[in-house]
């Protein structure tokens, strides 16, 4: 039985223990500042001792493709390889870290971001099929705005190339790993999705089909990049009143087990939705986010109106009703798919207690935590408790001065989101949360963040 504390290999690299940092919008972009940027939010799970960081989605393209302001691009190998100074940063501390690639598709932000779509008026969005009736209503309606360019056969291969090279520049740059992003609703999902897949080459028609792009950016990585690590998030879409055609869990363990098959080296299984919503963020109506006075003009300008922001508002309250927090939200997921794998599955989403983790790693050293149930996964990622508490691993990590294993350590975050709205400005990744910032401050008084060889 594993613990959080034993090293696991992943496509031949070994992790110094089971602990990830999940990936999450660093907003650090590509300008002067964009490696310090990163090394400032990155390098501190490191120091606290967390095993693998996942770095939040780059896009592989110069042009478009971002699903949000500030994300970082990865088409240009002169860039990338000033990166080495994070993934050398990284190294000092024992962890290891994995770049996460990602073109968003239809989900780029010029679709919804109103000052962006402006500023950038040339942009089509890369579509696997033409947008499904859904978007296009919405997109009539006024809410979404489409310009869509749908890929011949040769530019879904040149794509998937891009993948290759981003991922051969992120290697030269010392990164250990490659993670795709497959399931927060970008182009990897949309060729998975028989919602945005109605293609009828090699990358459509039936499911193994719509498995083809993975398999083709799967040789191009292997091809330009070697045999570096390689993982994707795998999504299982839930039920939506008005989408018949969708992944069910059956499809989301069937992609993952010929995900194997094809040479991935992990997978994170992911319940996720067609179209962009709180389903990857499951918790609270962020209130205060909402009604921040000094962002009110912003949101404006990034919604369109002071009334299209109220929509989007009022849709991420009731999203707020459907997507309510729940502990461990994937571990059914992870755990069916870890049935049909012989691959590390790493599990995220809702997973807050060191308890928790033990009973999902199949490790708990006791008996009234459910000792002798099968492993859920191999390892466990947070994203939202790094923006709360970035140094966390020192107190959940037996290392730490503040974990023990039989503490029942629990994050700070509460999973309110206040974080996650302003990031439509641009502004960056952290809690916005007073009382667990108070909370935050009076363990780092305690020395609670601390590691003993730090
Ligand atoms: C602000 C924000 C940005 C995120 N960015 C990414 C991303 O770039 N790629 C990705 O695969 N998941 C992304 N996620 C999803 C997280 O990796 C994670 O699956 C999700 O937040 C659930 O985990 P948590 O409950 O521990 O926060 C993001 C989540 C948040 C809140
Ligand atoms: S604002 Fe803070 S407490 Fe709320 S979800 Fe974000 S990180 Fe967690």
């Amino acid at each position: 039985m594993a613990t959080l504390e034993d090293p696991i290999e992943i496509g031949g690299v070994t992790i110094p223990n089971r602990l990830y940092r999940a990936p999450l919008l660093e907003c650090a972009g590509n300008g002067p500042d964009a490696v310090d940027a990163l090394i400032d939010d990155l390098e501190p799970a490191a120091e606290s001792g967390v095993g693998l960081i996942c770095q939040g989605a780059t896009i592989v393209r110069g042009d478009g493709g971002c699903a949000a302001p500030g994300m970082t691009r990865v088409h240009d190998p002169d860039f990338v390889k000033r990166l080495s100074r994070l993934t050398e940063r990284i190294h000092d501390h024992g962890s290891r870290i994995f770049v996460q690639l990602e073109h968003g598709g239809l989900r780029s932000m010029e679709t919804w971001h109103d000052e962006y779509r402006r500023d950038h008026p040339g942009l089509e969005q890369l579509a696997v099929s033409r947008p499904p009736w859904q978007l296009r209503l919405l997109d009539r309606l006024g809410f979404l705005s489409y310009d869509p360019h749908v890929l011949s056969t040769d530019e879904v291969y040149d794509l998937a190339a891009d993948f290759g090279r981003a991922a051969a520049s992120a290697v030269d740059a010392g990164y250990d790993g490659i993670h795709l992003a497959g399931a927060n609703m970008g182009i990897v999902q949309q060729f998975l999705s028989p919602f945005y897949n109605r293609r009828d080459d090699e990358f459509g028609g039936s499911p193994e089909a719509r498995l083809e792009f993975l398999a083709v950016v799967h040789d191009e990585i292997r091809e330009r990049a070697g045999d570096v690590p390689l993982m994707t998030k795998v999504p299982a879409e839930t039920p939506a009143p008005i989408v018949r055609r969708k992944l069910s869990l059956e499809d989301g363990v069937e992609i993952a087990r010929r995900l194997e098959k094809i040479g991935y080296d992990a997978v994170v299984p992911v319940q996720t939705s067609v179209v962009w919503d709180m389903s990857i963020v499951r918790g609270a109506y962020p209130e205060r986010a909402w009604t921040n006075e000094g962002l009110q003009a912003e949101y404006d300008a990034a919604f369109g109106g002071a009334m299209r922001k109220r929509l989007v508002s009022l849709a991420n309250r009731i999203q707020s009703i459907q997507y309510d927090f729940e502990p461990a939200w994937n571990e059914e997921f992870c755990q069916r798919v870890r049935e049909r794998v012989s691959i590390p599955v790493l599990a995220e989403g809702g997973i807050r207690e060191r308890a928790e983790m033990d009973r999902l790693l199949g490790g708990s050293s006791s008996e009234s935590l459910g000792e002798g149930e099968p492993p859920a996964c191999d390892m466990v990622g947070m994203a939202r408790p790094f923006y709360a508490e970035p140094r966390l691993g020192a107190r959940l990590l037996e290392s730490g001065i503040g974990g023990n294993e039989n503490e029942r350590t629990r994050v700070l975050c509460e999973s309110c989101n206040n974080c996650t709205v302003p990031q439509v400005t641009g502004a960056p990744g952290i809690c916005r949360t007073p009382d667990v910032l108070r909370a935050r401050g009076e363990l780092e008084r305690e020395g609670a963040y601390e590691r003993p060889e730090s």
